[in-house]
């Protein structure tokens, strides 16, 4: 099979191009299912700015056609949601135009076309003793939203997010998949996550504040690639919600960090989105459920949150991986 990873040096481009075909991977897979499963000995190919634009539609286009690949993975995408809640064009040039390109590029090469979507497709507020009655507003415990749930997006990101995926599934052959949000190792190219700013914090300050207002759910990289991989094995197709079922808060991950790493004089100060400065509206409340996900036969089994960080910490640690 040939893979074509467009965005190859974001967070979870970099995972899906680097370690697609790694052992380690099969073995996860493995553990979670309880079975043999081998290494994959695919064709991965890396495109990404500034040799591979998606919105340079013919270059696009004609790229993809001559590598004829079998999937195509989208993990491009601008996630600085402030920063493009005013330049709503960008984000339609990238979200809309780009895969729309990419659609067209699997539609002439019969490439199954994969696009991720986020937790913001379903904005909502934080549940407070004043907006009881308000619809917009979510209680920390609720239950996360199923794949057949309404979408209710509120900034230029997750509009246009959600605009990607509806493009997405017009191509003969799609998977949408959804998550809250990402922890793995970054490149420069990549816009960061907590797990990265938490890492770069150590040799800078004992002290931290991080957001204490969201209930969000961090997927590791590598357990997206994992999801992915038995879902093509599947042969499924529509849009799927990834998770381990768990939930936390950012200052929680920070502290859970913290405590992991052996770092006991960190503080971690919460504050909220709006002492943070957030500018887009900005859901208090990511977390998904995945009710089609499960029912797939031989899907990789997500685990949670706090198994992956420290899975991922082991690993980083053991330098076995980057
Ligand atoms: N990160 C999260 O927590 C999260 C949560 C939910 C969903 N998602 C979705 O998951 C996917 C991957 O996210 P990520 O965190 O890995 O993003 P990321 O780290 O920001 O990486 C995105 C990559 O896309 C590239 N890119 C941007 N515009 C491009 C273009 N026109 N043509 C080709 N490449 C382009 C970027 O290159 P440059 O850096 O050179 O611009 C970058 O390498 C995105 O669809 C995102 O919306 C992410």
């Amino acid at each position: 099979m040939k893979v074509v990873v467009v965005g190859s040096k974001g967070t979870l481009g970099l995972a899906l191009s680097q370690f697609w075909n790694d052992p380690r991977v099969a073995s996860r897979i493995a553990a979670s299912s309880g079975g043999d499963v081998k290494p994959t000995n695919d064709v991965v190919v890396p495109l990404n700015l500034p040799d591979f634009d998606i919105c340079s539609r013919t270059h696009a286009i004609h790229t993809i056609g001559d590598l004829r690949p079998d999937v195509i993975v989208n993990a491009s995408g601008i996630n600085l949601i402030d920063w493009l809640e005013s330049r709503p064009n960008t984000a339609r040039n990238v979200h809309g135009h780009g895969v729309s390109n990419l659609k067209t590029a699997a539609r002439q090469t019969g490439a199954l076309l994969v696009q991720f979507g986020c937790g913001e497709a379903f904005y909502r507020k934080r549940l407070s003793a004043e907006s009881t009655d308000d619809p917009e507003a979510i209680s920390p415990d609720a239950p996360g939203f199923s794949e057949t749930e309404l979408t209710y997006p509120a900034s230029v990101y997750a509009k246009t997010k959600l605009e990607s995926e509806r493009i997405a599934q017009e191509a003969p052959k799609s998977l949408v998949l959804r998550f809250s949000s990402l922890f793995g190792e970054t490149s420069e190219y990549s816009s960061g996550n907590l797990v990265n700013t938490l890492f770069n914090s150590l040799a800078r300050t004992k002290k931290i504040s991080v957001l204490n207002d969201r209930v969000i759910e961090p997927l590791w990289t590598i357990d997206v690639l994992c999801a992915l991989k038995t879902l093509i094995a599947a042969n499924a197709r529509g849009v799927y919600h990834l998770t381990g079922n768990s939930r936390t808060t950012p200052k929680e991950l920070a502290e859970y960090f913290f405590k992991r790493c052996g770092y006991r004089d960190r503080e971690v100060v919460g504050i909220s989105s709006e002492e943070y400065g957030v500018t887009a509206p900005q859901s208090a409340f990511t977390v998904l459920r995945s009710v089609k996900y499960d029912s797939v036969e031989g899907a990789y089994k997500i685990p949670d949150w706090k198994t992956a960080l420290s899975d991922y910490l082991d690993w980083r640690q053991s330098h076995l991986i980057f």
